[in-house]
């Protein structure tokens, strides 16, 4: 009987780790670049599921609240000006762990250090022009998502390959 009860507690925990959401953005060089489809592709490739996608031209006031907790450091003006010069692509993933695995996938915040097969280390070089943003935390990216799409762009759908992504 426990032993029933702690199973399905293991499923439904299971579950709900697979259900783990992060706010990913291609910045203005990115999409200036040409480089949506090969970011995109990358968060595709791996396996997680796409769950909203828009293209805007966000204003000042949206990105100076995104990057809220910078404001007090030296280059927040210019990341204001570089993040407002043209439009964005703000996306919503989800998947096991997809929060810390899509940091990794980004790369370090200097493309000088990060490790070439990441997103920043194979396309980009300056700190300041590093093309994609990532939630760097579940809590920040609760956030983020709830600043950028509405609770109905959020789309519920369920990916032909999940069972050949996740165990059962
Ligand atoms: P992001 O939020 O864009 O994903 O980047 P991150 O977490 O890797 O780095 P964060 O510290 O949050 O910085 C946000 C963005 O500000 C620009 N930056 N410039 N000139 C500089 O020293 C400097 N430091 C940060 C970068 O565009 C960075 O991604
Ligand atoms: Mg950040």
């Amino acid at each position: 009987m426990i032993g029933t009860i702690l199973s399905i507690f293991y499923v439904i925990a299971r579950i709900m780790a697979n259900n783990e959401r992060t706010f990913i953005m291609v910045k203005p060089d990115g999409v200036q670049r040409g480089l949506v489809g090969k970011i995109i592709k990358r968060f595709e490739a791996k396996g997680f599921k796409l769950v909203a996608l828009k293209f805007q031209w966000a204003s000042e006031d949206l990105l100076k609240n995104h990057y809220a907790d910078l404001s007090a450091r030296p280059f927040f003006p210019g990341l204001v000006k570089y993040m407002s010069s043209g439009p964005v692509v703000p996306m919503v993933w989800e998947g096991l762990n997809v929060v810390k695995t899509g940091r990794v996938l980004l790369g370090e915040t200097n493309p000088a250090n990060s490790a070439p097969g990441t997103i920043r280390g194979d396309l980009c070089v300056q700190v300041g022009r590093n093309i994609i943003h990532g939630s760097d935390a579940v809590e920040s990216a609760k956030k983020e998502i709830a600043l950028w799409f509405t609770e109905k762009e959020l789309v519920n759908w369920k990916p032909a390959q999940e069972s050949w992504v996740y165990e059962d």
